[in-house]
């Protein structure tokens, strides 16, 4: 009796908190009934300029067709006609002068710029309600306790999961990606299981896998790439059926082309052979709407920073069903119910995979961010990045000796633009461009596998976000222009 009671007051599992985060969640559940138009009313289907299908490729209905899109995520349209120019004055950082020139952002693919909103909300969480979560009884953990379960309830509603209990607070992508190669993957795959990836990773969807295959004595099993930069879906088909295969896993958006993959199509193929698909959204959920209903993922892992949160949170969702069956990746405080001398017992999901104090501060930032990028709606951004992506493609295409990686047509990607300019290194590009104010990423994009793809060793990169504008890809193409004329290209 005396060890239990020890166990309930250790255990940060106070009756009240508890309560609160079911409180949350109920409330979750409410607000999300009351939500009107969650499946998107047909006269709003975008007119695309894209065509439905491309050459070898599947129809990549879920990014592009929304009229296909049975459940839409409740956060695509936005308040109100998107106006670049306010959002600029959302986003302090803007008003910096790099070299006697404004800043011109554009490697958001790398991380994105904080509105005021959130940079606020992560300073009124340490000035008035900074403790502990689901631990205390007393008001400002309370406070903290509840602002930190809304946040995961609102991730929830963004991507249309089926409960808050489906998303996991973590680091980020690598962090999420990681946790199911460990704690899934260690139970479900062994000794000559395959694994599917794609050319196009990024390091943090290859690495962990790497680990995987070679502890448990699995193969990596690599879909190619078409010269411009798209999946070959016959290789996928091949790897499927070739057998053996416990999970594939890829990128929803390349952070070094920008290709968008037709995930809902191949999550489709996958499943018929039972099997369940992890997909990396770092680069999608922050500049398109996802709906992992719609997609019918297993997993889905995406990070804050690259969305206008804060640094060092992200989230891996799950389905229930995957998540009941996965063993604890990290153990301590927090994710327990009972802990006894030689064994402990787990709390559900979400809590089984949270433990220790988790970045509170953090997940209620994101929380912010998520809010931000719901008002702006995510098919308003999705417009805009493709307007600046086309506009950038028409002037970066005029440049001499420029080399554009990719899709061909702009309007068919997300807004990152890799090139070369004739032999110039990528970080002499870079170097050049930080003289007139403009911050760009050059080199591998930890995506070492695909360069070589591509037969190069670097890239230098440009990506758009939400304040990004067209005098700033002008600003970017006349500094390239530049370039050329100092190397004699
Ligand atoms: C496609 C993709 N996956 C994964 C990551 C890793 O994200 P993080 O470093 O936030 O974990 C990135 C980061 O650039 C990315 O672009």
């Amino acid at each position: 009796m005396l060890r239990r009671r020890w166990v309930g007051a250790s255990s940060s599992t106070s009756p009240k908190a508890t309560s609160h985060a079911v409180a949350a969640i109920a409330s979750y559940r409410k607000a999300r009934n009351r939500l009107p138009g969650l499946a998107v009313p047909k006269s709003t289907t975008p007119t695309t300029k894209l065509p439905l299908t491309f050459p070898g490729q599947l129809a990549q209905s879920t990014v592009r067709g929304y009229a296909t899109q049975k459940q839409a995520t409740a956060y695509i349209h936005g308040k109100e006609p998107y106006d670049v120019e306010k959002v600029r004055h959302d986003f302090p950082i803007l008003k910096r002068i790099i070299n006697g020139k404004p800043l011109a952002y554009l490697d958001s693919a790398a991380t994105t710029q904080k509105p005021r909103d959130v940079i606020d909300e992560l300073t009124r969480f340490y000035n008035e309600y900074n403790a502990n979560v689901h631990r205390g009884v007393y008001k400002i953990s309370e406070e903290a306790t509840a602002a930190y379960e809304e946040a995961r309830a609102k991730i929830a509603r963004l991507i249309n999961a089926s409960s808050p209990s489906e998303i996991i607070f973590v680091r980020g992508t690598t962090e999420a990606i990681n946790l199911v190669a460990q704690s899934w993957g260690r139970t479900n795959i062994g000794l000559g299981d395959g694994i599917i990836l794609t050319e196009m990773e990024h390091h943090s969807n290859i690495v962990p896998w790497q680990l995987l295959a070679k502890e448990r004595g699995a193969h990596l099993k690599y879909v190619g790439l078409t010269d411009d930069g798209h999946l070959i879906h016959d290789d996928f088909r091949l790897h499927l059926e070739s057998g053996g295969i416990k999970l594939v896993t890829m990128t929803h958006v390349s952070n070094v082309l920008g290709t968008i993959n037709p995930v809902r199509e191949y999550v489709r193929e996958a499943h018929k052979q039972g099997c369940p698909v992890l997909v990396d959204a770092a680069q999608s959920v922050p500049h398109i709407p996802v709906d992992v209903r719609d997609l019918d993922c297993d997993f889905l892992a995406f990070s804050g920073h690259k969305m206008c949160g804060p640094t060092g949170i992200g989230v891996l969702f799950a389905k229930k069903t995957q998540l009941e069956e996965m063993p604890p990746y990290h153990g301590g405080g927090e994710m327990i119910r009972e802990v006894h001398l030689y064994e402990s017992t787990w709390k559900d999901s979400p809590y089984k995979f949270e433990a220790g104090t988790t970045n509170i501060a953090g997940a209620i930032g994101l929380g912010k961010a998520v809010d931000y990028v719901s008002e702006l709606g995510l098919r308003n951004i999705q417009g805009h990045e493709r307007e600046l992506t086309e506009y950038a493609h028409d002037r970066l295409g005029k440049v001499k000796g420029i080399r554009i990686y990719g899709p061909e047509n702009p309007g068919t990607k997300a807004g990152v633009i890799s090139f070369n300019l004739g032999d110039v290194h990528a970080h002499d590009m870079a170097t050049l461009l930080d003289e007139d104010g403009i911050a760009v990423r050059s080199g591998h994009h930890c995506a070492q596998p695909l360069m070589e793809r591509l037969g190069v060793s670097s890239t230098t990169r440009a990506s758009v976000y939400v304040y990004n504008n067209e005098e700033e890809i002008d600003r970017l193409a006349e500094s390239v222009k530049r370039a050329g004329r100092i190397f004699k290209i």
